[in-house]
């Protein structure tokens, strides 16, 4: 079996590539990623040796290159996690949200068709279906109501997608996963931020009255229900793959200062996201009855892992919060008000 896996150098991605060359002897994979602010090639570091691994510098908006990757590899499969994956960076610009997201998926979906592709799994998000009120949880079949530029870009590419096999029969399988957190996420995202800067010292900023709703998946429970639905989901389906453990930010970032060993007073509370989803909430059943997966790592110990992982691995967060994520920092966070809770 080879696989071509796009964006392997990022927080999942890279997840997924250690995770499956572990599980499969056999496999080979090709790993499409431009590098972009998120790409790591460290978060790779563990796989660099490995002859099973071919790393390609290169954008996936390029036809011509994936074009003739393709022909060169002839992968069985492609697993696309390619994507501009921060909400509050599409709200600071959403162009490259629209180019990759969109046009990468549709010339990824192009050449997959032009080479018989022989399974096409889409990696998308919760965030598709938008804001639910509680006691609601989004299954396959609830309709799609993104709110940011991020998440309109991801519903987007996942009808583009979807038309593939019902149009084309390219065998595309979609999933969506909740939020995730693990070892290797870009320090941008809730739960790597506030550990990074409670490691720091430096405060908390949280938005709005911290009573957002997530689920919360840790990264190598997402890796396993994608590799469910490569090896056993039906083509042209959709998968949810959601951690069982809604909790609302506070909560999240009190456990990140507790295992910290922090104290409260770092909490800010600063001006709302524009758009800001209250709740998201998913129902996993359908990759549960179909393949028997179900997420195994519970909170609280992935949680005390991610911290611990963030604390042994100074260097990888040092290297990542210098440059272009200052220059970030300042723009979403240095003109945003404190508020009164
Ligand atoms: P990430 O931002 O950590 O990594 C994205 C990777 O894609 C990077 O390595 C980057 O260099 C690469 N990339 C970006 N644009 C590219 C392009 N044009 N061509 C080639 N490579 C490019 O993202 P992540 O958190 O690992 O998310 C991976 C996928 O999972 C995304 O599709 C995202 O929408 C989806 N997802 C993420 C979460 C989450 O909580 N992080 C939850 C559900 C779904
Ligand atoms: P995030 O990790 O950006 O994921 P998403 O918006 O895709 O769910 O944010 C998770 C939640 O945490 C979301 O409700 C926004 C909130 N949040 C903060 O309160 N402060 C922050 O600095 C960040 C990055 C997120």
């Amino acid at each position: 079996m080879k696989l071509l896996v796009t964006g392997g150098a990022g927080f999942i991605g890279s997840a997924f590539i250690r995770l499956s060359l572990a599980a499969d002897p056999s496999l080979q994979i090709v790993n499409l990623d431009k590098l972009t602010y998120a790409g790591n090639l460290a978060n790779l570091a563990e796989v660099v040796a490995d002859a099973r691994h071919r790393f390609v510098k290169g954008d996936i908006c390029d036809a011509a290159l994936v074009d003739s990757l393709l022909g060169e590899e002839g992968p069985d499969a492609i697993v696309h996690f390619a994507a501009e994956s921060h909400v509050d960076r599409s709200i600071l610009s959403a162009s490259p949200a629209f180019e990759t997201n969109l046009r990468g998926t549709f010339t990824l979906l192009e050449a997959a068709r032009a080479h018989r592709i022989g399974r096409f799994v889409h990696v998308s998000t919760d965030e598709v279906y938008g804001s639910l009120e509680a006691p609601l949880e989004a299954d396959e079949n609830f309709p799609l109501n993104p709110s940011s530029p991020y998440s309109s870009t991801k519903a987007g590419s996942d009808l583009l997608a979807r038309s593939y096999f019902l149009t084309h029969k390219l065998p595309v399988l979609i999933t969506r996963a909740s939020n995730n957190y693990g070892p290797y996420q870009f320090p941008e995202k809730l739960i790597p931020l506030m550990i990074s800067n409670a490691l720091e010292d430096l405060p908390l900023p949280v938005y709005g009255d911290g009573q957002q709703v997530r689920d919360w998946l840790y990264v190598d429970d997402h890796c396993r229900g994608i590799r469910a639905v490569l090896d056993r989901g039906r083509d042209g389906e959709i998968y949810n793959i959601g951690g069982n453990c809604s909790l609302p930010n506070l909560a999240v970032v009190r456990q990140i200062l507790a295992a910290t060993g922090k104290p409260e007073s770092l909490i800010r509370y600063v001006a709302d996201r524009p758009g800001h989803d209250r709740r998201y909430a998913l129902s996993s059943a359908k990759l549960k009855r179909e393949t028997g997966w179900a997420p195994r790592q519970d909170f609280a110990a992935g949680l005390a892992a991610t911290v611990a992982w963030y604390r042994a691995n100074h260097d990888w967060v040092a290297a990542v919060k210098s440059g272009e994520y200052r220059t970030y920092y300042e723009r979403n966070y240095g003109g945003r008000a404190t508020v009164a809770k």
